[in-house]
């Protein structure tokens, strides 16, 4: 049985995260993120539902996996309102309820930090892709600066608490590539807000294919 992830205090909260981060910037990654994407997609992890307007309309689908209720029931709302059409499933990154080979492209974003078991969903992506598929990531990560590095390992566990399981150290470029992508396009940035880093502020933005 795949376990159930349910965040209530973070369903609660992350709405108004979404709506401080983008009112600094987070709108622009996100659409860098979904540029030029299109056909059949799939996003792992769709929180609210924040990615939706910014799909192109070369998307012809959007099936949008959440498993946390509370977040999936605002990704369902915001479904209503996206330019293509978005269908939204309870489900989780390691068990993903679609068929094989079915998608062109695959989303993650701000999620990578939170899956339990990365291999497991990047496993999954693998699987559910199409031959030639593109992955599309938006991610906090572990800083390659390493006074920052011991900062962020600091707050690591109450990070982690009050973020819905979200974690500050992982090396998700790396992951991507364990798992058997290679990375296409990488760029790394510090999401500063008001001029100023936070822990989750070191990022990456890009593409990777399965390894053939
Ligand atoms: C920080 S939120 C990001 C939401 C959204 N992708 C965004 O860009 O705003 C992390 C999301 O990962 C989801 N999540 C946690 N564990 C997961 C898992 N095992 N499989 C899929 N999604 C998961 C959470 O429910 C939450 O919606």
């Amino acid at each position: 049985m795949v376990k159930a992830v349910s965040h209530p205090f973070f369903a609660r909260i992350y709405p108004r995260i979404i709506a401080f981060t983008e009112a600094h910037g987070s709108i622009e990654h996100r659409q860098e993120l979904l540029a030029g994407v299109h056909g059949r997609v799939v996003e792992i992890g769709a929180g609210t539902g924040a990615n939706f307007r910014h799909y192109p309309p070369e998307v012809t689908q959007v099936v949008a996996v959440e498993p946390e209720p509370r977040l999936r029931a605002l990704a369902e709302k915001a479904a209503t309102e996206a330019p293509v059409p978005v269908e939204v499933a309870a489900g989780r990154a390691e068990k993903l309820p679609l068929e094989d080979d079915g998608f062109d492209v695959a989303v993650f974003s701000l999620v990578l930090c939170t899956i339990a078991d990365v291999p497991g969903a990047l496993a999954e992506v693998r699987r559910v892709l199409k031959p030639g598929g593109e992955l599309r990531f938006y991610e906090h990560v572990v800083s390659e600066r390493s006074g920052f590095r011991r900062v962020q390992k600091v707050l690591a566990l109450p990070w982690r608490l009050i973020g819905g399981g979200c974690h500050l150290t992982r090396d998700t470029a790396r992951a991507i590539q364990e798992a058997g992508f290679t990375v296409e396009d990488i760029r790394r940035f510090y999401f500063l807000i008001n001029g100023r880093a936070n822990p989750a502020s070191p990022s990456i933005i890009g593409t990777a294919r399965p390894t053939t």
